[in-house]
């Protein structure tokens, strides 16, 4: 991509199609190029023309069939930089995943190989209906970006989640996927990532667990990936779409992520553990449910293997090793900085999980990335960019471990 990228910008019929020419001038203060195409649904709430004076092109609008649109899907493809699809209604959702080519925005869907980024909107019910809430998970697992709908007063007047996520957010989502598709500083690497939070039983039903969502893992395995990484993340119940390709492997005790990370660890670079691990597990968990007969009940607990200890006795200074500190305000940095030391790390992350607005189940975080070296602090942001940060310090320390060990020419 050289100078200014561009913007395929494809409008389907919801209402949201007005906003569409907010958005439109949105990406062209950012400084992009659009070019739009709509679906002939779309043109009954906005005009062709409208698109074309904002953008001062024409707009290919509708069927494959017409003479001047049938290679159409082809050529607009080529000059995109990337494909934003908006509002995306859920009928288009639908098409897209299942591959119909029955328009010229779905053919060209299909035909475009580049980053593709959709901003749903709809009714409520029909966003939240689980044909649609699959169309997406498909999408996404295909490497589509989505652009969650917000909550407010939908046009038929319901109060609820469907709404297009505000033009400044999708733009932003834009202007960071064309710039972290750029990245490739961590391609042919091998990166294991954990996530989520361990349970360990007490009996077949119950168990000791955390409120850990895995979102923080899942946004590191997503842009690990993103930057050429081979990428598995090894994950503890966590209820997130799959990112695409990433190797996805499910260890719902400390037990068994501490023997997925031990079995993938001669052929790890970069290990990252985010994952909330149980310091403690039940020494005997019963076989059935336990009952409420008891006059008492006493769980004995031992505490499990530290599995960054062990991966630091074993690690033979091939691996890039970090770690996440969830501690109970700032005063845990001190704490954090110990664990760094004490684990042998490379780098350990530090969150405050006293706050309510950042960490455990949050979309956002707030950290100070600590290393042997320093510490810098990151405000608070959405996890994917919290996590693009740390890939980045990572990314960036690798390089200049690589560069000691460079010949002197
Ligand atoms: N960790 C681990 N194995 C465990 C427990 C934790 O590898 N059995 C990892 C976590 O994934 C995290 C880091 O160690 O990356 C720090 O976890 P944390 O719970 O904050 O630290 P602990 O070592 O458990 O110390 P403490 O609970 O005493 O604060």
């Amino acid at each position: 991509m050289t100078g200014q990228p561009t913007v395929l910008l494809g409008v389907t019929g919801g209402i949201a199609a007005y906003k569409a020419a907010e958005l439109l001038r949105g990406f062209q203060k950012a400084g992009m190029e659009v070019r739009v195409m709509m679906t002939e649904a779309a043109t009954r709430f906005v005009t062709p023309l409208t698109f074309e004076t904002l953008s001062g092109h024409q707009v290919h609008v509708g069927e494959m069939l017409r003479a001047d649109s049938t290679i159409a899907h082809i050529e607009e493809g080529n000059v995109a930089d990337i494909m934003v699809i908006a509002p995306a209604t859920a009928n288009t959702l639908a098409k897209m995943a299942a591959g119909f080519a029955d328009n010229l925005l779905t053919a060209t869907y299909l035909a475009y190989a580049g980053t593709v980024v959709v901003a749903p909107s709809m009714n409520t019910n029909m966003w939240r209906h689980p044909a649609t809430q699959s169309n997406v998970a498909v999408l996404r697992e295909r490497g589509v970006y989505v652009v969650e709908p917000g909550a407010g007063e939908l046009a038929c007047g319901v109060y609820g989640s469907g709404r297009m996520a505000d033009p400044e957010s999708i733009v932003a989502e834009v202007k960071y996927r064309l710039q972290v598709e750029r990245k490739t500083d961590l391609r042919g690497l091998h990166v294991v990532i954990t996530s989520g939070g361990t349970r360990e039983p007490i009996d077949a039903v119950r168990y000791i667990g955390n409120r850990s969502s895995g979102k923080m893992g899942a946004a590191l395995a997503r842009g690990a990936f993103d930057r050429g990484a081979v990428v598995h993340l090894v994950k503890a119940n966590v209820d997130l779409p799959r990112a695409p390709g990433v190797t996805e492997i499910e260890t719902p005790t400390a037990a068994e992520m501490y023997q997925e990370v031990m079995r993938l660890l001669p052929e790890t670079d970069i290990l990252i553990m985010a994952a909330a691990v149980a310091d403690y597990s039940v020494v005997a968990p019963a076989g059935g449910k336990i009952g409420k007969s008891h006059a008492d009940l006493s769980v004995s607990l031992v505490p499990t293997t530290d599995i960054l200890c062990e991966v630091a006795t074993r690690k033979e200074g091939k691996q890039y090793v970090v770690g996440f500190a969830a501690e109970y305000g700032m005063e845990g940095l001190a704490r954090a900085r110990d664990k760094l030391e004490r684990k042998n790390l490379d780098m350990i992350v530090f969150n405050d999980i006293s706050r309510s607005d950042i960490g455990f189940n949050s979309d956002y975080n707030e950290v100070v990335i600590l290393t042997p070296q320093g510490e810098s602090r990151v405000e608070r942001a959405p996890k994917e960019t919290i996590a693009e940060i740390i890939l980045d310090h990572i990314a960036r320390e690798l390089r200049s471990r690589r560069e000691e060990f460079l010949p002197v020419t």
